[in-house]
């Protein structure tokens, strides 16, 4: 099992790569960045694992060679590449520089190992994922049960914020986010922890998972965003990923995937699958990818409500990718 993380030197690829380095599922980890991962990874070297650690970095600005390298015979591909936010900044704010990144970085993966999962981290993410989806596209290589965007971190947060108000701690998998990964597009799914709150603690629960990026980049004073957290929700869902590539099991995750073409029993995702092309759903994933969308259960009138209203927002992001990738050809 060979993963390969591109953009393994900044803050959130050093975490990452640091939770997968213990991770026996993977035999080889493979850093690429455009700063040379020679330090990272001969550190990484030391933890004693049979893990084998290997690192490249262009030749120069033009040089793709060592990402082809890299790539060769990948099984995962996870993109933590590009710039994070700074405070005052939207993740769209990120658009000009992370598209072109995510662009040149998938148009290789499509060369090399479309067969592979991919999991884009890359801001902003409700766009990223299109532009890899129309960049593999435009090479008639785009399996789009294998490429995925990461918004376990806002699921992340939902468990947290939840446990602190409610004491019950262990949500995995009774609360998750769906929708996209920015403000409004963010929708926390509260099942049955709905009736145990009254709906100003609803109301202000689901403002602070929305807005929680902008607490840390507060925090942070203008050096990044979420990277120790974003590590650790890239890793639970890569940990899925691997368990359903390499022990053939079937795992339940949430991911913003192209929900166009996939099966679900769910009335209202369905109702969703006319409306947006990519969304952030409950999934089930085997070895070959999604194979299909899981239920949201039952929502209330206001997460139905808050989701329909975030349609618009979240298409014209959605376009935005498209567009970027076209428009450069
Ligand atoms: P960072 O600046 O610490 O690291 C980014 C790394 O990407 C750097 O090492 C840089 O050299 C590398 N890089 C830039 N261009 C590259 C290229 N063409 N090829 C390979 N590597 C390249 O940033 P950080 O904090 O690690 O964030 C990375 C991205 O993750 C940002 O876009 C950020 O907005 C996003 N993010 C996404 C979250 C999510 O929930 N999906 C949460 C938090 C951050």
């Amino acid at each position: 099992m060979k993963l390969v993380v591109l953009g393994a030197c900044g803050g959130i690829g050093q975490t990452l790569s640091l939770l997968l380095r213990t991770n026996a599922l993977i035999d080889e980890l493979v850093l690429y960045d455009v700063v040379d991962p020679a330090g990272v990874a001969t550190d990484l070297s030391h933890i004693p694992t049979r893990q084998q650690v290997r690192h490249f970095c262009p030749l120069s600005k033009t040089d793709d060679s060592q990402l082809r390298t890299a790539l060769q015979g990948a099984n995962i591909v996870v993109i933590p590449a590009g710039i994070p936010r700074k405070p005052g900044m939207s993740r769209d704010d990120l658009f000009n520089i992370n598209a072109s990144i995510v662009q040149q970085l998938v148009r290789v993966y499509g060369e090399v190992c479309p067969e592979a999962f991919l999991a884009i981290i890359s801001n902003p993410v409700n766009s990223t994922v299109p532009i890899a989806a129309e960049q593999l596209r435009s090479q008639s290589c785009y399996h789009p049960e294998k490429v995925f965007g990461i918004t376990t971190l806002d699921t992340l947060r939902l468990e947290q914020f939840l446990g602190e108000l409610t004491g019950a701690w262990d949500l995995r998998g009774q609360v998750y986010t769906v929708g996209g990964h920015s403000g409004e597009t963010i929708m926390p799914v509260l099942g049955n922890w709905r009736r145990r709150l009254s709906s100003e603690q609803i109301e202000n629960l689901v403002h602070r998972v929305r807005y929680a990026g902008d607490e840390v980049v507060q925090a942070k004073q203008g050096k990044g965003s979420a990277t120790l957290s974003m590590a650790a929700a890239a890793n639970r869902f890569l940990c899925g990923i691997l368990r359903a590539t390499c022990k053939g099991e079937t795992v339940d995750e949430v991911a913003f995937v192209n929900v166009s073409r996939l099966k679900t029993d769910d009335c209202f995702v369905r109702e969703m699958m006319h409306k947006v092309e990519f969304f952030g759903v409950p999934i089930r994933i085997g070895p070959e990818g999604v194979a299909k969308v899981g239920s949201l259960g039952s929502l209330s009138t206001d997460e139905k409500d808050a989701i329909l209203r975030s349609v618009p927002t979240l298409c014209a992001q959605i376009a935005k990718g498209a567009r970027f990738v076209k428009e450069s050809k």
